[in-house]
């Protein structure tokens, strides 16, 4: 625990923003292999995505696969579902094992799966996602937040991850399934280790760690499956009683579909969230111009809810355009096609970089500028298309409510230690970030 009155740490934008000659950014693009990243990667990428985006847009990898780091070429791909599948059993296989619970885990998620297993599991998940049963957690989500901020108020700071950014989305997530509040501890590491496993590369610790995580998780999901068979809950808001009892056309999942996309949905809203409200709150940090920006503004709207409301909306997605929590996606060529005018063959697994896209200066202007009021941003944080992000409007909800009520609560808040970074490169975000209020 940090102690309240450390002395606060400056990050500045210079330390994590070094500038580079076209020479090395000729000889980065030309290097690029995301199963050999060099060694500042993780801590900025953002240099190396500018490489590439400049030298090597559609880079094809020693190992066959090609790495896209275009925002127009990423919306091709997003918007071609016919072409370009995300099946992962081809690619899958060799990664983890074809007998493996990873395996199992990840080729029976929806977010995996092209028609029809993932349309009929993301109908049911949807269904329970609607506007309104988002707005009626609302309440709850502010009483978590303001508890959260009380604790860390009576410490005088705290860390800005494990006291607060990671205990939100469990909340959430454990709320939409139904898991009982003192069953949520296992949770968020069981979903560190299993979307961890979607590392380029693993250590055989890693996989083994992924693997356990998946029988472990699933060992307990059949206990409160059963138990709410036994006592369903009200389908229009909870989303496991409406993935049991499947549509009313008949159409059920089966014990492994349903198993393994409530394991998915527990750890797609956790991660993702907890960076984004990570990320957010060290990005501020960075930005201290932004910060003041931000916080001058919510003042002056403190008698319009509603514009504080949009204030914080537009800037949670630049928050997410900025520091995007998942860096990359993937897809499979099913057939031949073109992209960004390079020819690509059947079968050619593509890594889509979203962190890149997202500050693609022919699409945001002044990309690599955090812009808290920026006017227009089809950022591709959630991704685009029949896949996009099922969860984004509850995500957007508890980054408006964490990162608004916190700064309004701790409007000097300061980093009293250089954050601990997350170390992957799918997902971006931090495990520890040392603050004093
Ligand atoms: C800041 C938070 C979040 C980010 C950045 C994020 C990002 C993404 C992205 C990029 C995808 C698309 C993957 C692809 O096309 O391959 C996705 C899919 C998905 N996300 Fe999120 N997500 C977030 C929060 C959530 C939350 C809170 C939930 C749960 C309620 C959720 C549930 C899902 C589901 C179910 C899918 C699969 C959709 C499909 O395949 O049709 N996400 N997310």
């Amino acid at each position: 625990m940090q102690a309240p009155n450390a002395a606060a740490t400056v990050v500045t934008r210079a330390d994590i923003t070094p500038p580079m000659s076209a020479e090395r950014a000729r000889a980065i693009a030309e290097d690029f292999d995301l199963r050999r990243l060099p060694r500042d990667f993780l801590d900025n990428p953002f240099p190396v995505y500018a490489a590439l985006r400049e030298r090597e847009p559609i880079r094809q990898m020693p190992d066959g696969s090609w790495f896209l780091t275009r925002y127009a070429d990423l919306v091709t791909v997003y918007r071609d579902a016919a072409t370009f599948s995300s099946d992962k059993h081809v690619e899958f296989a060799p990664k983890y094992g074809s007998d493996s619970p990873l395996y199992e885990h990840h080729t029976t998620s929806l977010v995996f799966n092209d028609p029809p297993l993932h349309t009929r599991v993301r109908k049911l998940i949807m269904g329970a996602l609607t506007r309104r049963a988002i707005a009626d957690m609302e309440p709850g989500l502010v009483r978590l937040v303001d508890s959260l901020l009380d604790r860390i108020e009576a410490q005088g700071g705290g860390d800005l991850i494990e006291d607060f950014a990671s205990a939100i989305p469990v909340e959430i997530i454990g709320n939409l399934l139904g898991v009982p509040h003192d069953e949520r501890e296992p949770l968020r590491g069981w979903s560190l280790a299993i979307l961890g496993a979607l590392e380029p590369v693993l250590t055989p610790e890693q996989e083994a760690l992924g693997n356990r995580s998946v029988m472990e998780m699933l060992d307990y999901l059949r206990g409160l499956v059963a138990h709410r068979r036994q006592h369903p809950g009200d389908p229009e808001h909870d989303v496991l009683t409406r993935l049991i009892q499947g549509e009313s056309s008949g159409d059920k999942l089966s014990e492994v579909e349903l198993l393994q996309n409530c394991i998915f949905l527990l750890n797609a809203g956790h991660e993702t969230t907890t960076n984004l409200i990570g990320n957010a709150l060290v990005s501020l940090q960075e930005w201290p111009d932004q910060k003041a920006w931000l916080l001058q503004r919510l003042d002056e709207q403190r008698h319009d809810a509603e514009a504080q409301e949009q204030t914080l909306a537009v800037a949670v997605d630049e928050f997410l355009r900025f520091e995007s929590s998942n860096q990359l996606g993937n897809r499979r060529a099913l057939k031949p096609c073109e992209v960004g005018g390079v020819a690509l063959p059947e079968g050619a697994l593509v890594t889509l970089c979203i962190g890149a896209a997202n500050r693609d200066p022919a699409q945001f202007d002044d990309p690599e500028t955090l812009r808290l009021d920026r006017p227009t941003n089809k950022h591709l944080a959630f991704g685009f298309g029949v896949h996009q992000c099922a969860g984004l409007s509850l995500a957007r909800l508890e980054g408006r409510i964490a990162i608004g009520r916190f700064l309004r609560r701790f409007p000097q808040y300061a980093l009293t230690a250089a954050p601990t970074r997350g170390g992957r490169a799918r997902f971006r975000g931090f495990l520890a970030a040392p603050f004093r209020t």
